[in-house]
């Protein structure tokens, strides 16, 4: 944790170790605001965060002209993000799925066989995974016309200037397609990494935690010189839009882009078996220190790119690829605490504040401790774990963390336990609004039965609402809705978009708060107004019910369309019975326990009147299906049936869903089209008796044009 000079009073502070703390608070402030806002990440509690901006104003008050340049009173929110520009990808950029061990790894290959319902030989490429960030290179006409980050991976930052000081990055390629996106993972190896940290010490400048952090902190720079005057690389390993296909497979692909100057990654190779996808991990795990740059693992990817299109994507990631990322790093410390933090859907999550500790070059010093079971040594089922052995504060403790995944207790030393170390009595009660503290049956959390009166909760789902996958309002991050929860200015989302005629003069208020302009104040408002139109999906995402997440949010906008469908419907849903329940369960990715968080919600008095408040302020807009509009299958109901023989059923289905059309497994008279194959019975007479058109495998191929 932090420790904020306990004992040196501002007031008694001379000129010069006044100006030494302000040297030292500029750069931890400044990063953890950075960690906060721009990589969603909190480095220190916000109560430390908090004290310690206190302490940088005071000093500053008291002295004046020791104001440094780079003052984080000067900051606000995600300043260092808000100056780029915005590039909708024309492909999206998805991130990969994970594995861990080698039995994902066999899964992976059979899941991949058993899609495609192919058994002869089947190639993979395994290549490094470097620990960088994704950059999205586009080329027309030869020439480097954009760079983009990889944002929400619809939507990136315009960070083209700056690529273009990286020397690895062609400005112009010779014999490429009209048009080439080329993506792949901007890093800094290890060596230019210590150097450039080293050199920021001597300056008194910002520090970075590790290599990705100061690769993205470099790029992610307002002035492209600075980019240029730190040393960033680059590794090619994929590409979006491509106006003529740069070869037939992932490895001559890899070789192209090599050939039209890129750095590709020398450990990639072709392997054709889980057993040898294993063995090259294992080659690269014995090389990973001495690679000279990070990697947390190693890529995965069907070579072949007519059975990678067969393949396709889920929601967010490809099904022709996978990580399997290097196992977690370990170390030791004490436990010196355990906090409870009470969650947007109340549930109570010890948190362990640690002595601070390395754990794979971050520094340590929260982890978390699940639930009140995991504390005491029993897994959900009540089977122990860490042989039964509790963790008592005070305990040396084992902390491990894997790749971004918020660290963990692993393990308890018991031999090294104080003598006074009391067992943990988990509260009953919520600490922030004194509710009772319940746990649901089968449930291994504890929750606050508060709801909307728990300020906890209303708080993060404030956070929640204008997260990157929500409202995502320029200038209204997550501490600043905050901030604005404590000082009564808004209670719920809806509050958000009436603060300005409820202030009248909403800017003069603003403005008067500290860290706040005129111009930041205008900003803001203008930003609100922005986001009154909103996207079904992105809104229902927003509105943080319980088990809905990005994916099933989007799920849940491209089956209802329009809010007023999707409200009627939930509205009037029974959990359990009845068609409308029976529509939400039809929807491929919504069980039982979705929908009825889903209806629950929306049918509780008190969450029904804050959503209603809220929509009333927007213009929501009805969801587009992602599916291209003149697809000849938009927006139709097929049904297949019989045996299929140039596709298993789950691509069929994955396919013609991602044409717009709607899969179903039964015949109605709502069914447009019956697909027909080899051994079909009573689907297809009961559609020849309802006059549906029935095709069979070549023509539906025929159809939708992959014939
Ligand atoms: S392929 C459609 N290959 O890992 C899949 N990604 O955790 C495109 N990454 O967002 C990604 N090394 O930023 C691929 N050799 C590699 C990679 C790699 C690093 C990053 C990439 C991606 C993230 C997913």
């Amino acid at each position: 944790m932090v420790q904020p000079l306990e004992g040196l009073d501002v007031g008694a502070l001379s000129e010069g170790e006044a100006r030494a703390e302000l040297a030292r608070l500029a750069p931890m402030l400044l990063a953890a605001n950075q960690a906060y806002h721009t990589h969603d990440a909190p480095k220190m509690p916000d109560a430390d965060y908090d004290s310690l901006k206190r302490r940088n104003l005071a000093i500053e008050a008291r002295f004046p002209h020791l104001k440094r340049s780079d003052s984080p009173s000067e900051q606000v929110g995600a300043a260092v993000a808000d100056g780029f520009s915005k590039v909708a990808h024309e492909v999206r950029m998805l991130s990969l799925e994970n594995a861990f061990d080698a039995a994902d790894i066999t899964d992976f290959v059979d899941r991949v066989r058993k899609y495609l319902g192919h058994t002869g030989p089947l190639a993979f490429t395994a290549e490094p995974k470097i620990d960088g960030l994704s950059l999205s290179l586009r080329y027309e006409k030869g020439k480097l016309v954009q760079a983009a980050t990889r944002g929400d991976g619809e939507v990136g930052e315009n960070v083209t200037e700056n690529a273009r000081t990286i020397s690895d990055i062609p400005h112009s390629l010779i014999d490429a397609p009209e048009v080439l996106e080329v993506r792949g993972e901007v890093y800094m190896s290890l060596a230019d990494f210590q150097a450039l940290n080293a050199r920021q010490e001597q300056r008194g400048g910002k520090t970075f935690a590790n290599p990705r952090n100061a690769a993205a902190g470099s790029l992610r720079q307002l002035d492209a010189n600075i980019t240029a005057s730190r040393p960033l690389r680059f590794f090619a390993y994929a590409w979006g839009a491509c106006s003529t296909p740069l070869a037939d497979s992932q490895m001559t692909a890899m070789n192209r882009l090599a050939s039209l100057g890129f750095q590709t990654n020398p450990l990639t190779r072709l392997c054709d078996s889980a057993e040898d996808l294993l063995a090259h991990y294992a080659s690269i795990e014995v090389q990973r220190a001495s690679l000279g740059y990070d990697i947390d693992g190693v890529v995965y990817k069907v070579d072949d790119l007519a059975l990678q299109r067969r393949l396709g994507f889920r929601s967010t990631t490809p099904r022709w690829a996978i990580a399997h990322k290097f196992p977690a790093e370990l170390a030791w410390t004490r436990l010196l605490a355990i906090d409870i933090q009470v969650g947007r859907t109340g549930v109570l999550s010890p948190v362990a504040r640690l002595e601070p500790v390395t754990v794979g070059g971050v520094v340590v010093s929260n982890a978390t401790l699940h639930n009140e079971d995991y504390i005491q040594g029993r897994d959900s089922k009540g089977a122990p774990i860490r042989e039964g052995k509790d963790i008592r504060v005070g305990d040396l403790v084992q902390v491990y963390r894997a790749g971004d995944v918020i660290p963990k207790i692993a393990d308890v030393d018991l031999s090294q336990r104080p003598d006074e170390a009391q067992p943990y009595e988990f509260p009953a009660l919520c600490p922030e609004c004194n509710s009772p503290a319940q746990r649901e049956e089968g449930d291994a959390a504890r929750r606050c039965a508060g709801g909307l009166i728990c300020p906890a909760q209303a708080v993060e789902r404030l956070r929640h609402f204008v997260s990157r996958a929500g409202f995502d309002i320029e200038g209204l991050g997550a501490k600043q809705v905050e901030a604005f929860y404590r000082d009564g200015w808004i209670a719920t989302p809806a509050d958000i978009f009436t603060l300005k005629a409820r202030f009248g003069t909403g800017v003069q208020q603003l403005k008067n708060r500290e860290g706040w302009g005129v111009k930041s104040a205008e900003n803001l408002f203008d930003a609100i107004d922005e986001k009154r139109k909103i996207s079904l999906n992105r809104l229902i995402f927003a509105l943080g019910i319980r088990h809905v997440g990005e994916s099933s949010a989007s799920l849940l906008a491209n089956r209802y369309s329009t809010w007023a469908a999707f409200e009627m419907a939930m509205t009037h849903a029974k959990i359990g019975e009845g068609t409308a329940w029976a529509e939400l369960l039809a929807i491929d990715g919504v069980g039982v326990v979705l929908a009825a968080s889903v209806i629950t919600t929306f049918q509780n008095e008190r969450e029904r009147a804050a959503i209603d408040a809220l929509v009333a302020a927007l213009e929501v807009q009805p969801s587009i299906a992602r599916a291209p509009l003149d697809s000849p299958v938009a927006g139709k109901t097929v049904v297949f049936t019989g045996t299929l023989e140039k596709m298993t059923r789950a691509e069929a289905k994955a396919r013609a869903e991602s044409l717009g059309a709607k899969v179903s497994g039964s015949v109605s008279a709502k069914t447009d089209l019956l697909v027909a194959g080899p051994g079909a019975g009573s689907k297809a007479k009961a559609a020849a008796a309802l006059g549906v058109e029935i095709l069979d495998e070549d023509g539906w191929l025929a159809l939708i044009g992959t014939a």
